[in-house]
This record gives C-alpha cells, sequence and structure tokens, in this order.
C-alpha cells in the first residue's frame, strides 16, 4: 500500500518493483523512492551488509576520481548508469577543475530521466539520455550525446556501482570494450564494480536475497575479472584496488567496509 506521504508519481513509473536507481537513493537520503524501493534497502541493511557506508564510499570515490581525470585535462564525461541526482554531481566536481566541462548522463530508469532534466534543463553542456548501457552503439550513435560530446577529444566513461548488475552473459568486457574503440587517446575509464575480494559469504547471500526481485542479476567480480575490464587502458596508481584505498583524501571513510567495490582509473594510450 503507498501511504500519502509518497511522492507523486510521474505517469509511466512502475512502483510494484523496485528500482536499483530508487533504492540506491534512499540509501544516500533521498526523496525519489517507494515503499517497494524501501522493503529492498531495509533487507539489504538487515543483511550483513552496510550498503549505507557501500553507497556514501562509492560517491566519495566517484568525487575523487572525476577530480583526477578533469586534473589531467579530461573536460568531458559519459556517466554510464548516472543515478538520481546526488550532490556534489559529475559536472559539479568537473567544473570545479575545468570550467565548463561536458556531460553526459546516461540511464534506462523513468525517474532518473526525468529528475536530470528537471535538474539540468538550463544546463550549458548538461544532457541526460535515456539509454541502455549495454548497447555501446545505441549511445553512442545518440544524437543528443554526439551533440554534447566530441569523441576526437578525450571522453572520460564513468561506469560506477552498475557493473555488478550486469551477468556475464551480457559480455561487460565485450561492453566495455566497445566503448573503449570509440575513444581518442588521452581518453580514461573510471569504474568501480563489486567485488569478491574479502566479501563475507552472508553478505553476498543476504544481497541476492534482497536483489532476488530484480530480474538483474547480482554478479561479485574477483580482482583479475575487474583487471580484465580495464584491457587497453593504462592504469593510473594504485592500480585496482578497493575503493576506500584509491587516492583517499582526508575525510574518506578507511573503515573497511565488509562489502566493498573494487575500483581503478584507466588512461586510453
Ligand atoms: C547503484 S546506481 C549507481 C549510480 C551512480 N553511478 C553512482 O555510482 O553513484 C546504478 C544506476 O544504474 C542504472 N542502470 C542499471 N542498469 C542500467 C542499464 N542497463 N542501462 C542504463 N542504466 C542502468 C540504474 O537505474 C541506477 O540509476
Amino acid at each position: 500500500m503507498v501511504s500519502s506521504l509518497e511522492p507523486r508519481v510521474p505517469e509511466g513509473i512502475d512502483i510494484t518493483h523496485p528500482s536499483i536507481a530508487r533504492v540506491y537513493d534512499y540509501l544516500l537520503d533521498g526523496k525519489d523512492n517507494f515503499a517497494v524501493d524501501r522493503a529492498v534497502a531495509d533487507k539489504l541493511m538487515a543483511s550483513h551488509l552496510e550498503p549505507k557506508r557501500l553507497a556514501l564510499a562509492n560517491r566519495d570515490f566517484l568525487v575523487r576520481a572525476v577530480r583526477f581525470v578533469a586534473e589531467q585535462g579530461v573536460a568531458q564525461f559519459l556517466d554510464l548508469g548516472s543515478g538520481l541526482p546526488t550532490s556534489p554531481s559529475v559536472h559539479e566536481v568537473a567544473r570545479d577543475v575545468v570550467p565548463g566541462a561536458r556531460v553526459v548522463y546516461v540511464d534506462h530508469d523513468p525517474v532518473v530521466i526525468a529528475h536530470n532534466r528537471a535538474l539540468l534543463a538550463t544546463g550549458d553542456g548538461l544532457v541526460t539520455v535515456r539509454a541502455d548501457l549495454r548497447d555501446p552503439q545505441a549511445v553512442l550513435g545518440s544524437e543528443i550525446v554526439k551533440d554534447c560530446l566530441d569523441f576526437a577529444q578525450p571522453v572520460a566513461i564513468l561506469l560506477l556501482s552498475i557493473l555488478h548488475f550486469i551477468g556475464d552473459e551480457e559480455d561487460p568486457e565485450g561492453i566495455v570494450a566497445r566503448y573503449r574503440d570509440a575513444l581518442a587517446p588521452g581518453s580514461f575509464l573510471v569504474l568501480s564494480t563489486g567485488t569478491s575480494q574479502g566479501a563475507d559469504p552472508g553478505m553476498v547471500s543476504g544481497t541476492r536475497d534482497a536483489y532476488q526481485d530484480y530480474s538483474t542479476p547480482f554478479r561479485l567480480r574477483s580482482h583479475a575479472e575487474v583487471l580484465r575490464l580495464f584491457d587497453g587502458f593504462e592504469l593510473a596508481d594504485p592500480g585496482v584496488v578497493l575503493m576506500q584505498d584509491w587516492r583517499p583524501g582526508k575525510t574518506t571513510d578507511r573503515v573497511p567496509l565488509k562489502a566493498t567495490n573494487l575500483s581503478g582509473a584507466g588512461v586510453k594510450r
């Protein structure tokens, strides 16, 4: 039953099934979630996972990595599976370093698209595209994407906390490779994805249970598997590491997490 305190439901939004974007929004204290999403998040919190710390640590990695890439002179970003607006956003961080940095936000969730469009309506060099990131040809061939980003110049591809929802049968290595092949030298891949490295077995089964309502798989990956996703990129120091250990800042939470992501940033030469 949907309470009267629920946000207004835009047309075409299914609130009988959980959405990854809205579960994540709830974990980050957002308001764009419904009872069905909160039920999944509560189940995650009741398992051995610490999903809220995990989500915050992932956003902290995003901020450090986007800043790092912008400091290398990259002024264009393609954020795949961008999620609901969260501050600081990719463009806020990038523009702090490179004023006028251009950002395309891609997501397949209609709630994300509605909010991003409203938020970015006035933004020059900021666009939101509804697309399935598993179809690089559709994303890269989109006129909106091509109008915003110049692929003859370096572009940073961001794939943050998304590939663990893409199973092996979808060929994640092939998907990343198709984006890589469209990039100019000096472009970056920034990636963070759930890992089996050091994962608590209770956490793994608890998470699978919590996500069982999704029609998407939940696939943790080893260090070697994440390294393979960077094929064709030269890894920046310190390579592929647990995300809290990737160039930590003064405020980075270094208390070990029971479950975390492996993260890295690599440049195409
Ligand atoms: C866990 S959130 C991560 C958001 C953001 N990247 C971050 O790290 O803060 C995953 C996002 O990916 C989106 N997503 C999942 N599968 C997708 C797909 N096949 N194509 C595009 N977006 C997808 C979800 O809707 C959700 O917004």
